[in-house]
């Protein structure tokens, strides 16, 4: 597995995952359309689906097939989650950003109460899709993961954490629990719908928790070297509004050498998956060798 297969792969689960989400959202025209054309917009304006692709990774590596339907909408339900998230965290009265996904952010774009109540939506709709799989262990998962002990405990301390000096461990809580708590339910959540074993779940959710702790030191990176074009969002807006990221508590070089201490650490959770955990191992890789 090269990672131009990998990248293959991240292309064939974005085609399943929009596919599934087109047949999942309400459309546009359905009364109040304003708020289903909000939902549309930020779904649909591309993003990696690095989410769904852990979760059909995961399953596949459990002896999961592609595409199974089961799948396929729960990795949907992740992207809704997640783009919840984003519609939040870009509001004005949280990191007040202009740009995601290559366009206008959803209240710029519509305004604040319809964004507001469209990330509102989306979490609910999520919730819907789960349930209608049938498995608890996939809801109680998800709720945990963004709850406060989980996404939603770390929006609090980045946003309480702005403008002051914090220590590592604090910017450490905050990554871990605002992104990689859903990247690692992520992975979890395919484990969990192939039927695994406790155990290969256990070390599962400590690949998944490196790997999401290393997404986030390195969009903290990205955030600082690179373009808002090559982003799709506001590039330097952390610095600008003095945030707890990587690079501003441990210095660049520190956080570069980090991150590929956790991806070698998350290798080592998932070597006794073998020649099963090559799109896993591969997506590790991928997580911080991305420029977008
Ligand atoms: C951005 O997530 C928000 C973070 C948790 C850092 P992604 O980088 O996965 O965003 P999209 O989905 O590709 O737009
Ligand atoms: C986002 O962290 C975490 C979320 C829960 C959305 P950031 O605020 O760094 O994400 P970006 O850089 O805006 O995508
Ligand atoms: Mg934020
Ligand atoms: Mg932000
Ligand atoms: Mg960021």
């Amino acid at each position: 597995m090269t990672m131009s297969d990998l990248k293959d792969y991240l292309r064939k689960v974005a085609a399943a995952t929009e596919t599934t989400l087109q047949e999942i959202l309400p459309g546009e025209t359905d009364y109040p359309g304003s708020i289903h054309q909000l939902m549309r917009y930020s779904i649909f304006a591309g993003g990696k689906r690095i989410r769904p692709s852990l979760l059909m990774a995961s399953f596949e590596a459990c002896g999961g097939t592609f595409g199974d339907q089961g799948a396929l909408k729960a990795g949907a339900a992740l992207e809704m989650f997640h783009t919840f998230s984003l519609i939040h965290d870009d509001l004005p009265c949280m990191d007040d950003d202009d740009f995601r996904r290559g366009r206008p952010t959803a209240h710029k774009a519509f305004n604040e109460a319809l964004a507001v109540l469209g990330g509102d939506a989306l979490c609910i709709a999520a919730f819907e899709v789960l349930g209608s799989l049938g498995n608890i262990a996939l809801i109680t998962e998800i709720a945990s993961a963004l709850g406060t002990n989980g996404m939603l405990g770390g929006q609090v301390v980045d946003i309480e954490s702005e403008g002051k000096t914090v220590d590592r461990e604090t910017v450490e809580y905050i990554h871990r629990s605002k992104t990689a708590a859903l990247i690692r339910a992520s992975v979890r959540m395919g484990a969990i719908i192939a039927g695994a074993s406790t155990e290969a779940i256990e070390k599962l959710s400590n690949y998944g928790n490196y790997i999401g702790l290393a997404f986030q030191v390195v969009d903290d990176i990205l955030d600082e070297e690179s373009t808002t074009e090559q982003l799709g969002k506001d590039a330097g807006s952390d610095r600008e509004r003095g945030k707890a990221t990587f690079p501003a508590v441990c210095g660049m070089e520190e956080s570069k050498r980090y991150a590929r201490e956790l991806t070698e650490s998350a290798w080592k959770e998932i070597g006794f998956l073998g020649p099963k955990g090559d799109l896993l191992h591969q997506l590790a890789e991928f997580i911080i060798t991305r420029i977008s």
